[in-house]
């Protein structure tokens, strides 16, 4: 007989010989930036998230500081949506100026954290989808320089990482191309490598007013009945020099972020969607599930699955609980 149980007698033990545990350090928080002034409004979808005007950005930037969170990932929801997205690359737009705001406020506050600016046109696009049409179609290559153009915008104003989320095929070697052009061979890029169409993206489309006007976003995210595509999709990204590599959504996807931690060396991210965060607050505001425990326990599934970093809607609160805990 094996005494497997001799290692789980004592706390002590047990974390002398743990493999995982989350690390705040390893986090990002996403943030809904809207247009306007005074805006703090919560997600009905989404209890405890928020969508902020970038005056009020403040507040969240101060709970991230003293959280120890690596960054937030920035949304925009701009005033107005057109044809083709233009507020996406739009010097002047929600996300530059929230970043402009964030630098002030860093330089006063004397300390940062990263940015990240999400690259993508669903939200700005009256259409809802995240490229440019022709003829009722997402036209591939006619997205790329759209989006190539937001990515600058976003380096411009200040961003720090750029993460190109449509599935445009060539994504993010057209954002390199441009972001080298322009001079900012610094900035890196997060390509959201192997992004399924999923419905876990429900509370997320409520909070961005970014749903598809028409149809759905099979035709370019991928299909969840594939894992070894998911590789190929990776492999594309890590090519046209991406610096990080993600798969999204997560919980549903860990045989996929295995495999891909496997497969590459790149720092490896998961997205743990709004779905998923929206499940855990239902069921624990019912008093189904004690929320505290639940949160940790999928953290840690993420980071011992093999990811590197993790952007979630619970960023806020775990760094919060782990705070209350050690005092
Ligand atoms: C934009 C984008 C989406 C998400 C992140 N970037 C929505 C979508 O693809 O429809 C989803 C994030 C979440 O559900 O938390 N393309």
């Amino acid at each position: 007989m094996q005494r497997m149980r001799r290692m789980r007698a004592d706390a002590r033990l047990r974390g002398l010989v743990s493999e995982t545990s989350p690390d705040v350090k390893k986090l990002i928080y996403p943030v809904f930036v809207t247009y306007g002034n005074g805006v703090k409004e919560e997600v009905p979808s989404m209890p405890g998230v928020y969508r902020y005007s970038a005056d009020r950005l403040g507040e969240v930037a101060d709970e991230v500081f003293s959280a120890g969170i690596a960054g937030i990932m920035l949304f925009g929801i701009p005033e107005r949506k057109d044809e083709k997205g233009s507020g996406a690359y739009d010097a002047n737009g929600v996300v530059p100026r929230a970043v402009a705001f964030l630098k002030e406020y860093f330089k006063k506050a004397g300390r940062s954290f990263l940015i990240i600016a999400d690259i993508c046109l669903c939200e700005y696009t009256s259409h809802g989808h995240c490229g440019a049409l022709c003829g009722g179609e997402v036209d591939n290559d006619a997205s790329l320089p759209l989006h190539a153009a937001a990515a600058v915008c976003a380096a411009r104003a200040g961003a720090d990482i750029v993460a190109p989320s449509s599935m445009m095929d060539g994504v993010v070697g057209a954002i390199r191309q441009a972001l080298d052009a322009e001079g900012f061979i610094n900035t890196p890029i997060m390509g959201y490598s192997a992004k399924f169409a999923s419905a876990f993206y429900g509370p997320f489309r409520d909070a961005a007013d970014s749903a598809p006007q028409f149809g759905d976003r099979k035709s370019y995210q991928m299909d969840y009945r594939n894992a070894r595509e998911a590789l190929r999709e990776l492999s594309a990204d890590e090519e046209e020099g991406a610096d990080i590599l993600m798969v999204k959504p997560a919980l549903s996807y860990l045989d996929v972020v295995a495999r891909a931690r496997r497969r590459t060396d790149l720092p490896l991210a998961v997205y743990n969607v709004s779905g998923e965060y929206s499940m855990v607050k239902a069921a624990a505001a019912n008093g189904w599930i004690d929320e505290d425990k639940i949160v940790e326990e999928i953290l840690t599934a993420f980071f011992r699955a093999g990811a590197d970093i993790v952007i979630t809607y619970h960023a806020l609160g775990f760094a919060r609980r782990l705070r209350e805990g050690k005092e």
